[in-house]
């Protein structure tokens, strides 16, 4: 593997991701009561000093809105209306944040609308390293995010997918670096975690058979981005640095670092649990049988939150393609997947994880 292949995890920017996230949004519902437990559970700083809660991979907020405002609500009845809540969004240097900051100040759903001593800031740095001070922070969150690897170790040959990849040695090194990036991210945390404090992580996960979900639009992209190398609209180099450096956890991988009594880094679980998200689009087009809108959803999905990461693939090489290509790229790939998908809607599986950590 070539040692300068590295994609890190974009969004689609311009306030994209927050528009084409709705999978996430539903998907992550069932950590929410996860998070309320967390919030009424929490160990509180004593004083009166601010509680921080840091939502780690905010991407650009919208999705964070629901979770962190009850986590809010759940508070104030613990500390009552005048104590300082501190909330500190993270994602990479990379993300939106002009996005985020429009959100939290314009969204009818943002907490900074309803509660006077609620205040927030964002830090641009990788989850993957200590980012607050020690001892610092009472609640943390993290929805859909660490699945992202820290670098992407090479490039996948027969997919732009590692689970669906059948070379050996391409998923050994995703999964290694996976199993490293959980426990570096568990270390930073369990150092940033006050005592008594909670971690609350949704992520994309891999069922009991360690299946790791949306063949179907996996396939129609992968056949998408093959037929633009065949057409001549991409190059054969372009496409071999296209890949997703994502990787879903079973329960088991999420609990490896732990040891029998469940701790590790200062933490120690309370709940692991895999489970199978609903797939909303399907349910929808169950109703109204409509395979252009069942396509169109899924694929939206799919650029908002990896086609930035394919495009990478881009401008690997030495001949950059301009940002229009780049643009025409991106429109031509969801048409052609959408237009795949409504070929033959299937329902979606979604494996995710939830787990809820304490620090001793
Ligand atoms: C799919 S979005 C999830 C956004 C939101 N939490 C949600 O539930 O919809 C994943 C986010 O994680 C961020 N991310 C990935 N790797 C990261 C890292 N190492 N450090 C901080 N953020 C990271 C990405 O940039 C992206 O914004």
């Amino acid at each position: 593997m070539t040692e300068s292949f590295a994609t890190p995890a974009v969004m689609e920017g311009h306030g994209g991701y927050n528009v084409r996230s709705k999978v996430q949004a539903a998907g992550l519902c069932p950590a929410v009561p996860m998070l309320e437990r967390a919030a009424r559970e929490v160990a509180l700083p004593a004083g009166s000093q601010p509680i921080v809660i840091a939502d780690y991979g905010s991407s650009q907020g919208r999705n964070s809105l629901v979770p962190i405002g009850a986590a809010i609500e759940i508070l104030r009845g613990r500390i009552g209306p005048v104590r300082a809540i501190s909330i500190v969004h993270n994602d990479r240097p990379e993300n939106d944040f002009t996005a985020l900051f429009q959100t939290l100040l314009s969204d009818p759903n943002s907490y900074l609308r309803r509660d006077s001593a609620a205040y927030a800031s964002a830090i641009g740095r990788s989850f993957y390293e200590q980012i607050l001070p020690s001892e610092s922070v009472t609640l943390g969150w993290s929805s859909w995010a660490v699945q992202w690897l820290s670098k992407a170790p090479g490039p996948i040959p027969d997919q732009v997918q590692v689970a669906y990849s059948k070379d050996e040695a391409t998923r050994a090194a995703y999964y290694r670096q996976s199993a490293e990036d959980w426990q570096n991210f568990l270390l930073a945390r369990g150092r940033e975690l006050c005592p008594g404090g909670r971690l609350v992580v949704l992520t994309m996960a891999l069922d009991e058979n360690r299946d790791f979900g949306y063949w179907p639009l996996l396939k129609a992209m992968y056949g998408a981005l093959i037929e633009m190398v065949d057409s001549g609209f991409i190059r054969e180099d372009e496409f071999r640095h296209m890949a997703i450096p994502t990787v879903g956890r079973s329960r088991a991988d999420l609990l490896a670092p732990f040891d029998a009594e469940g701790r590790f880094g200062g933490l120690r679980v309370e709940e692991a649990e895999v489970f199978i998200g609903e797939d909303h689009i399907w349910a929808d087009f169950e109703q109204h049988r409509d395979a252009g809108a069942f396509g169109a959803q899924w694929t939206a999905f799919a650029r908002g939150s990896v086609f930035p990461t394919i495009a990478k693939g881009l401008h690997s090489g030495e001949n950059a393609r301009t940002v229009e290509f780049t643009a025409e790229f991106m429109d031509r790939l969801e048409a052609d997947t959408a237009a795949r998908l409504a070929e033959r809607p299937e329902r979606m599986l979604i494996p995710l994880g939830k787990v809820l950590l304490a620090k001793n």
